[in-house]
């Protein structure tokens, strides 16, 4: 039997909230409804977080209120705080995402507060969440190197991780936020995680700064990682984590995971057509390999 990738679209929100201009709520809206049309079943629709930090996410909550809800898709917002998660819970949102980090200077600059303060305030969304029936996937930011500290410890990331699936986390996402890492490195951190949870509660979220992000997936997928964050047209990139650019596209995950033979469920000409109208939204050139490949071809 086919095995199957489960891959967590987070164009919307990483994508989206670097945006020098942000986009109307009408454009993030246009791209979460071709995005619907892909097959993708994960959708990250935005971020429940102050609008005086990231305007780019303001009125997340209005968003995902707005949008057609599908049985075979689950959406969900990034909430930081009890705040949050109650403009979450208001709209109707049956997943949120809790997010720290393995670097304390990150921590701070993200979230202002320490990595111990982000998991107290999440026992509280923890919760709440609960009595409501709501999964809340957890991210731990910089599993290799730090943009304040440099080089993270494997045991800290593996430590934070746990951390958060004791806490109640169906999956733990492990960010390498700034795009510096190479496959060796990214291999040391499972091997870490690996020793103490089981790779089915673990996914990967590869910026693709240096190039490197698709090579790490790859030692992942070796590793036994079969959850993986992308972001339509490799948008992204975080506020606090400079110089760091998008996500791997979900273009070249695509590529990648079919051709070694899994299954995602994405239909490649209604991806095409994502990535193509919001690279027009974005008067951008998409940075996906396979993407202009596709079209060149497409064109010939
Ligand atoms: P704070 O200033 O410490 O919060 O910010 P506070 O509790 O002291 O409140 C200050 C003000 O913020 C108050 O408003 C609160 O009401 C408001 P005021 O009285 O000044 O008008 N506030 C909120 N407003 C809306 N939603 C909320 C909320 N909470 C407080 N949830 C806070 C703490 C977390 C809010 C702030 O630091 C923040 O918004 N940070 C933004 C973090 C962020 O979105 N980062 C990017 C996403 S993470 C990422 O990209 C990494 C990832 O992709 C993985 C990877 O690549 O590594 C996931
Ligand atoms: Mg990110």
């Amino acid at each position: 039997m086919t095995e199957f990738v489960k891959i967590v679209e987070v164009g919307p929100r990483d994508g989206l909230q670097n945006e020098k201009t942000p986009l109307t709520l009408a454009d993030r809206k246009n791209l979460i409804l071709d995005l619907m049309q892909t097959g993708l079943k994960n959708i990250e629709v935005g971020s429940c977080v102050s609008a005086k930090w990231v305007p780019q996410m303001a009125d997340s909550d209005v968003l995902f209120a707005s949008l057609p809800q599908d049985p075979n898709i689950q959406f969900s917002l990034l909430t930081p705080n009890l705040k949050g998660f109650e403009s979450a819970l208001a709209v109707g949102c049956k997943e949120v995402a809790v997010f720290t980090a393995a670097s304390e200077s990150f921590t701070r600059k993200n979230i202002n507060c320490s990595i111990d303060e982000s998991l107290e305030k999440f026992s509280d969304v923890m919760r709440l969440a609960k009595a409501h029936d709501i999964q809340v996937r957890g991210y731990v930011s910089c599993m290799v190197d730090c943009p304040y500290e440099g080089a993270i410890d494997p045991k800290q990331v593996a430590k934070v991780t746990q951390q958060l699936l004791d806490m109640g986390c169906y999956e733990v996402s492990l960010g390498e936020t700034i795009g510096t890492a190479t496959p060796d490195r990214v291999q040391k951190v499972w091997e870490a995680c690996l020793a103490q949870v089981d790779a089915k509660v673990l996914a990967g979220h590869f910026h693709n700064t240096y190039g490197m992000a698709i090579a790490n997936i790859y030692q992942s997928l070796l590793q036994g990682i079969r959850v993986f964050d992308s972001s339509i047209a490799g948008l992204g990139g975080c506020p606090y984590a400079k110089g760091a650019s998008g996500n791997v596209s979900t273009e070249d995950l695509y590529y990648l995971l079919s051709n070694m033979g899994f299954e995602t469920g994405i239909q490649v000409d209604a991806l095409m057509q994502a990535s193509r109208n919001i690279s027009e939204v974005l008067q951008r050139n998409n940075p996906s390999n396979y993407a202009n490949a596709y079209w060149q071809k497409a064109c010939a």
